[in-house]
C-alpha cells in the first residue's frame, strides 16, 4: 500500500480494512497503517476488536486511548489469567504474545 493512492482506492482500504483505524485524516491514521503494515496482517488482527472497542464514548473501552506497551499488558494479564471467563480472557487466549505485540502496536500505530 502506498501513501500515493487515489482517494478512491484510499476509501476502499479503509472500507475494506474496518479496524480500529480511523478513515477520517487523508494522510493520517492510513499512512501510519501502512507504514508498520504494509501485508495488512496487522490489520486483520486488529479488526476483530472493533467490533466492540468502538472509538468515542461506549461503555467498552477505547483502545486508542493506550500505548501499546499498555495495550500488551492488559491483553498478556487476560491471557495467562487461570480462571479468567469473561470475553476478553477467551480471546486473548487465543493470540499468541507475538500477535498480541502486533496488535498493541498497530493500534497505537493508528489512534487518531
Ligand atoms: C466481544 C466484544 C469484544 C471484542 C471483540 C474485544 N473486546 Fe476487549 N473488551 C471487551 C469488554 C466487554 C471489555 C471489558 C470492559 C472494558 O474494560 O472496556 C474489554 C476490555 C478490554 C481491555 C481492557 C480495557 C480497560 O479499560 O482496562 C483491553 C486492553 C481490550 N479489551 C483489548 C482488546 C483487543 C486488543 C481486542 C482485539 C484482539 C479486543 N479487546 C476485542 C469486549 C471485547
Amino acid at each position: 500500500m502506498s501513501v500515493l493512492i487515489k482517494p478512491a482506492a484510499r476509501a476502499a482500504v479503509c472500507i475494506a480494512v474496518l479496524a480500529t483505524v480511523s478513515c477520517r485524516s487523508p494522510e493520517g491514521s492510513h499512512d501510519n497503517a501502512a507504514a508498520i503494515d504494509p501485508m495488512g496482517h496487522a490489520a486483520v488482527l486488529a479488526s476483530v476488536c472493533s467490533g466492540c472497542h468502538v472509538p468515542g464514548g461506549t461503555a467498552i473501552s477505547d483502545l486508542s486511548q493506550f500505548s501499546s506497551a499498555r495495550l500488551e499488558a492488559l491483553m498478556l494479564t487476560y491471557k495467562n489469567a487461570a480462571d479468567g471467563t469473561t470475553a476478553m480472557h477467551r480471546m486473548a487466549r487465543g493470540y499468541s504474545e507475538a500477535e498480541i505485540r502486533t496488535i498493541s502496536q498497530f493500534i497505537e500505530a493508528t489512534a487518531p
